[in-house]
């Protein structure tokens, strides 16, 4: 009896760490006074911006490593100013945060994906990219890998970029501060698009970003202690084949438009340790 009960609390946490979640039940809207919605019986989430307010959410669970999937579908036409953003991070003053912002564009214009990790409280590990498609018009699966090797982001299961974890070189690397995921629409304008010099056209207002399928395969983590084996999946000790190591070059080749590692106005002293990695 004892066993069977043990057994089913074990299959009951494994199912709720790998299931496609819902919005109603896995996230809750934590700002912008009724400009976030969850509809469609949860299987949607729209944010809204206007000039009151953006919005935003997170997940009810933490998480230590896992694998992190979103549908998104980012804001439609004249987007210059505003952020959509998808991340994971802990808190406090030392956090750990692996970001995904969507920096918008006038019509026709493309989007810009930022993205950036932190480690014990320090970011500055940006890189950028153009996407291959128009964000706007259709939803794409924006993924995180988080193990203890290395983080990887993906769009539409390609490999953007890859951190690997460098702490044989003096790098913090995120692995011991549960992290939960976040969403939000904001105004960036001083700086999100062309570096600030086009502002939110607010005629335009209120822009809606979508969410779609959140999935996350992963540790959860209650009361600081992650619980993950025996459900653990692929994912935690994936790293790139080479056939995913020849999609990776091919985005850095051809979307790639910034990294911090080959900013040489910005270390003029050298590139932080991590750099000499390859591939970081
Ligand atoms: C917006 O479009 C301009 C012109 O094509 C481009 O330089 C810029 O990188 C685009 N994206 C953002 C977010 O500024």
């Amino acid at each position: 009896m004892g066993r069977l009960v043990l057994f089913r609390a074990w299959f009951l946490a494994a199912l709720v760490a790998a299931a496609s979640a819902n919005f109603l039940s896995d996230v809750e809207i934590t700002w912008g006074d009724g400009r976030g919605k969850i509809l469609e019986s949860g299987n949607l989430l729209q944010l809204t911006l206007d000039r009151a307010s953006g919005s935003g959410f997170q997940s009810k669970q933490e998480y230590l490593f896992g694998r992190f999937d979103m549908k998104m579908k980012l804001v439609p036409g004249n987007s210059a100013g505003t952020v959509t953003t998808y991340y994971l991070s802990s808190l406090g003053p030392t956090h750990d945060e692996i970001d995904f912002e969507f920096l918008g564009n006038v019509s026709g214009e493309p989007y810009v994906l930022h993205t950036n990790v932190y480690s014990q409280g320090k970011g500055d590990k940006e890189q950028q990219f153009y996407l291959w498609f128009d964000p706007r018009l259709a939803f794409h699966t924006y993924s995180i890998l988080w193990n203890p090797q290395q983080i990887v982001f993906y769009v539409d299961g390609t490999p953007i970029r890859v951190f690997r974890n460098s702490e044989s070189l003096g790098v913090p690397y995120p692995k011991s501060q549960a992290m939960r995921l976040y969403a939000s629409l904001w105004d960036g304008d001083d700086w999100a698009t062309r570096g600030g010099l086009v502002k939110t056209d607010w005629s335009q207002a209120p822009f809606v970003a979508s969410y779609q399928g959140y999935a996350a395969d992963a540790c959860v983590s209650s009361a600081g202690r992650p619980s993950c084996s025996p459900s653990r999946g692929n994912w935690w000790d994936q790293g790139l084949d080479s056939g995913a190591l020849q999609k990776l070059k091919w985005v850095r080749d051809n979307y790639m438009i910034y990294d911090y590692c080959r900013d040489t106005k910005r270390f003029p002293q050298g590139f932080p340790p991590e750099c000499s990695s390859p591939r970081n």
